[in-house]
């Protein structure tokens, strides 16, 4: 096993699109790199483009139980949204307030390239649609509510992004949020 390089804001394969993985091309290695890193820095998820793989892939963990999605897609959700606070590995030294479906339904494939759905309320939800969002190219601080962002100390093993708070908040606001309106603005079946 192997601890992977998180990539952090400003690198362009966290604004790419990932790719689908086929089933037969689930490499569970690099799964196993990706949970050990996710654990290692203290994340509740990762995705693979933080570790600048530009492919479907994501690990989560609600504290009782682990997740590895393939492809997922959020095929449900409620009306009703939750607004808590995100931060990210790829994002380091900020954090924000940000508005989440309270359930999801997620589609993906598991480790073993077998057809799942899932779920998800609460504090899982926010993760799996925080880390769904990095598939589609999308950051926490594209969603969060403006004025919510603020600085954190960062951790000993943390370099900070360079750039301030009002570039960010101006960047994302006026171009990254309108690129990715289709996404940002997601239109799935409301759950019954
Ligand atoms: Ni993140």
């Amino acid at each position: 096993m192997a601890l992977l390089d998180i990539i952090t804001y400003g690198h362009p394969t966290l604004r790419q699109r990932a790719q689908k993985v086929a089933e037969d091309q689930i490499d569970p290695a690099f799964i196993q790199d990706m949970l050990e890193t996710m654990y290692v820095k203290d994340g509740v998820g990762l995705a693979a483009p933080q570790v600048n793989v530009s492919k479907k892939i994501l690990v989560a963990t609600d504290f009782k139980e682990e997740y590895v999605l393939i492809n997922p897609e959020i095929i449900a959700h409620s009306e009703q949204v939750e607004t808590d606070s995100e931060g990210c590995l790829s994002v380091p030294g900020f954090q924000g307030e940000v508005d989440r479906f309270q359930k999801i339904v997620v589609r993906a494939l598991d480790a073993s390239g077998k057809p799942i759905e899932i779920t998800a309320r609460g504090f899982l939800a926010r993760v799996l649609q925080h880390e769904i969002d990095h598939l589609n190219g999308i950051l926490y601080i594209d969603r969060a509510l403006p004025d919510s962002l603020h600085k954190l100390p960062l951790s000993e093993d943390e370099d900070p992004v360079s750039v301030s708070l009002d570039e960010i908040q101006n960047h994302f606001h006026q171009n990254d949020h309108v690129d990715r309106r289709d996404v940002v603005f997601e239109r799935t079946q409301p759950l019954a």
